[in-house]
């Protein structure tokens, strides 16, 4: 099984970026944490990061056929990209959504995700965590569904 671990606008500063909301572990410390978790698990893990919609929509057309199912947190692009979420139809690639702060408790313009109602499950709130609870949460799922 193929995992992709998908990353979106401003996750690239994650460590130093408003550390109180969003925790001071890396984006690489959280790629080496899932793929050394796809591993216990049996799969394998591609993971990418890109600050543009277009960019994470090619990536995941790039992923169509070859990956089983994504991991994603689509930064700021939740809240606004039909586009992105046409892209996981599209494609019809499953996928976890994950936030590292809890979205529901922030400002209201963070409250709505073009995603979830797309996606596997959500989970946000519980910083890096987070993505070891999605990744085992989709595997979980999509053995399940085999
Ligand atoms: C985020 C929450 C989004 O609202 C924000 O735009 C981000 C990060 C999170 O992980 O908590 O960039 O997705």
């Amino acid at each position: 099984m193929k995992i992709g671990l998908l990353n979106g606008p401003n996750l690239n500063l994650l460590g130093t970026r408003e550390p109180l909301v969003y925790g001071s572990t890396t984006l690489a410390q959280i790629e080496t944490l899932l793929a050394g978790i796809a591993m216990e698990l049996g799969a394998t893990l591609v993971a990418a990061q890109a600050n543009g919609e277009g960019q994470l929509i090619d990536i995941l057309h790039g992923w169509r056929g070859s990956v089983d199912g994504v991991v994603v947190n689509a930064g700021a692009y939740t809240h606004t990209s039909l586009a992105l979420r046409d892209a996981f139809t599209a494609t019809s690639i499953p996928f976890v959504e994950v936030h590292l702060s809890n979205v529901h408790a922030r400002e209201p313009e963070r409250h709505h995700s073009m995603l979830a109602a797309v996606s596997i499950g959500m989970v946000c709130g519980l910083g890096a965590s987070g993505y070891e609870y999605a990744l085992r949460g989709l595997v979980g799922t999509l053995r399940a569904r085999a």
